[in-house]
């Protein structure tokens, strides 16, 4: 398939997830929740180790960066001083005929419904608020009503004074928070693009008080080569995605300047990820201040990076996806970077009906497995196992057949460039280790 095909790109993206197990449909047997997405075997290993690598980058690597894990429901006076209770709203439209609603501003303004694609009127505009609701207790009245967090980012501002007193670290450093968040979209879809449940990596970067643009900017334009590189790592490439500077009138309410990350996904270009200079809004409204060290009080600003997990797993299935021919047949690869595949490497035996090549299997499998994630296969013949273990993006298989018993030496072949080799058994661990 052409990559430039784009519906069907987004159809054998979509078809390969719940083939391979990496997304399958929330609620399935009871015929689905709209929008809800449940992640499958694969889809739990590719989402923890996009994860794991974030984590390791932004916080185990650095020295100016703490991490935190908070609650997801938290006090309904947080999202009154964050500004969310007022004004995190999309403009909502309900056709006047088919009585669906949608946000205003996906409309193109011809006035002809999404719905039947015909000419009719909406009504006037509702601002309608995203927060997820819920109850506290057993009663559900206005006094027990809280929120699900919108963004992960409020649980950093709010414990920002336990971390000064905590982590001893000094301005500049960050926060970083990997959790879900909750939105009630009016309009989801496009596959795990747009969720009502949804994980972010956030970092909210603690900046000194600006005495000029120039003091902010440093720190924003740094941010901003760190999620390109970010980006890159993901096997993601350069021609993939835009960075837009957001227009002034269109700014979240915290934002004074915000520059998207835009993928080209087959839907459309979109957001991706946002990077944002929320001034000292946040900790301002929560009655936050720091003292330096000379004892200076002042409340810092924040510059702030913030990924969707989902997101950057449809980019980088689509990115990895490829169709190409290979000995006369056409073969589906993921492409994924190895650091990010399900598995590292899978092991065969050449035939399951042979003990003696299951057994030497195995114990190659045993090994390895304790420091790579590895899969054992013996089902079907080798070229199905192949198929298998390049739909979801293995790196390296290796085979195990009748001179691997004589000669102590197995069969490695290559994901991408399907070339075999043989190695040492004894050799295994320091060949795997060079690689990954
Ligand atoms: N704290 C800032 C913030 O939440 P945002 O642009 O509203 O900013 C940040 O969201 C990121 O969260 C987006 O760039 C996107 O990756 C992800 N995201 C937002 N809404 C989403 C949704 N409904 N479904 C999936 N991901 C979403």
């Amino acid at each position: 398939m052409n990559k430039s095909n784009e519906n069907q790109l987004m159809e054998a993206v979509i078809s390969l997830c719940k083939r391979r197990g990496f997304i399958f449909p929330g609620s399935e047997i009871y015929g689905g929740l709209a929008n809800s997405f449940d992640f499958g075997p694969m889809g739990v290993e590719l989402k923890n180790n996009i994860k794991q690598q974030w984590w390791k980058r932004f916080v185990r690597e650095r020295d100016d960066m703490v991490g935190l894990d908070s609650a997801l429901i938290m006090n309904t006076k947080v999202w009154e001083a964050s500004g969310h209770v007022a004004t995190f709203t999309d403009p909502l439209v309900e056709c006047k005929k088919c009585h669906e609603r949608f946000r205003e501003d996906t409309l193109d303004g011809s006035e002809v419904c999404p719905k039947d694609k015909k000419k009719h009127e909406f009504t006037e505009a509702k601002q309608f608020n995203l927060m997820l609701k819920t109850f506290l207790g057993p009663v559900e009245d206005e006094k027990n009503t809280v929120y699900f967090r919108p963004e992960t980012a409020q649980g950093i501002f709010v414990n920002f004074k336990n971390i000064i007193d905590t982590a001893r670290k000094k301005l500049p450093f960050g926060v970083a928070q990997i959790g879900k968040a909750f939105r009630n979209e009016i309009t989801p879809g496009n596959f795990i693009f747009r969720t009502r449940e949804f994980e972010q990596m956030e970092i909210e970067y603690f900046i000194p008080e600006p005495k000029k643009d120039s003091d902010w900017e440093g720190y924003f334009d740094a941010w901003q080569g760190e999620m390109n590189s970010w980006i890159k790592s993901l096997g993601i490439k350069e021609d993939e995605y835009e960075q837009v500077e957001i227009p002034k009138a269109d700014l979240a309410h915290y934002s004074k300047k915000t520059v998207d990350f835009e993928y080209k996904y087959p839907f459309g270009q979109k957001e991706l990820y946002g990077l944002a200079y929320r001034t000292n809004f946040d900790l301002k409204n929560h009655g936050l201040e720091y003292t330096d060290q000379e004892g200076n009080k002042y409340i810092p600003h924040v510059i702030e990076p913030s990924l969707g997990v989902e997101r950057s797993v449809l980019a980088v299935l689509l990115s990895a996806y490829t169709e190409e021919e290979a000995d006369g047949e056409n073969r589906i690869v993921l492409k994924l970077p190895a650091k990010l595949a399900p598995f590292k490497i899978a092991i065969f035996p050449l035939l399951k009906n042979k003990p003696e090549l299951v057994a030497a299997a195995l114990e190659i499998y045993h090994s390895l497995k304790k420091d790579f994630a590895c899969d054992f296969d013996d089902n079907g013949n080798v070229g199905k196992r192949y198929r298998r273990q390049d739909e979801i993006g293995t790196p390296y298989c290796i085979t195990v057949d009748f001179d691997t018993l004589e000669k102590g030496d197995v069969t490695v072949r290559d994901r991408d460039t399907m070339k075999q080799e043989r190695i040492k058994i004894t050799e295994l661990q320091n060949y795997f280790a060079d690689k990954f």
